[in-house]
């Protein structure tokens, strides 16, 4: 059965190797995954508990039914002095409201080698947010010194292997998840 994944980038640049990663990722996707990536990370308000008791704005009710219904997620984000851009971070905020990263398999695609700190940040972030790490799914592929379109990776020799493995080990994990 087909899965729905989630693809997020939490970069906001228009040349982010983190987004063109997981346009790779699209692209390279096994026919039983259908990746979908979502882009509405700029227009999320500030995250406020105020709000969230009152009526949500569009863009967060938006989010939270696509993290509700994607049956895992990939999650592509860099690393600001050292740690999780605070853009990011405000987009998983809204989401721990919603409980929707309970259960919910994650697989780490980070484009950029030396940014462990924020790696490590989002695993302690996602896990308190009780969603479930695919650790052999979670990937990090040397794209930080020059960019690369979706399509030049998904071409090159030895970056095309890593994603596709990670993909196909992500849709194992889901396949075992289903009852
Ligand atoms: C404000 C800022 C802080 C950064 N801090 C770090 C850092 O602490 N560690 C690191 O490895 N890279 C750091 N970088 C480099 C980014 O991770 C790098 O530019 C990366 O390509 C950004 O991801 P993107 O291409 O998806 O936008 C920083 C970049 C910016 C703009």
């Amino acid at each position: 059965m087909t899965k729905f994944i989630l693809g997020v980038s939490g970069s906001l640049r228009k040349a982010s190797t983190n987004s063109a990663l997981l346009g790779a990722a699209k692209l390279l996707a096994p026919a039983d995954l259908d990746l979908h990536i979502w882009t509405g990370l700029g227009e999320l308000p500030h995250f406020n508990p105020d709000i969230e008791d009152a009526m949500l704005p569009e863009p967060v009710l938006s989010l939270r039914k696509l993290a509700a219904s994607c049956d895992g997620m990939i999650i592509a984000c860099p690393e600001y002095a050292r740690g999780i851009p605070g853009t990011f971070k405000n987009a998983l905020d809204w989401l721990v409201g919603s409980e929707t990263f309970f259960d919910k398999k994650v697989a780490l695609f980070n484009a950029s080698p030396r940014a462990s700190a924020a790696q490590n940040a989002l695993r302690l972030v996602l896990t308190t947010m009780a969603a479930e790490i695919v650790e052999e799914a979670c990937i990090a592929v040397p794209l930080i010194t020059k960019l690369r379109s979706p399509q030049d990776i998904a071409n090159d020799a030895e970056m095309a292997p890593l994603i596709a493995d990670a993909l196909n080990l992500f849709a194992a994990k889901l396949d075992k998840a289903v009852p």
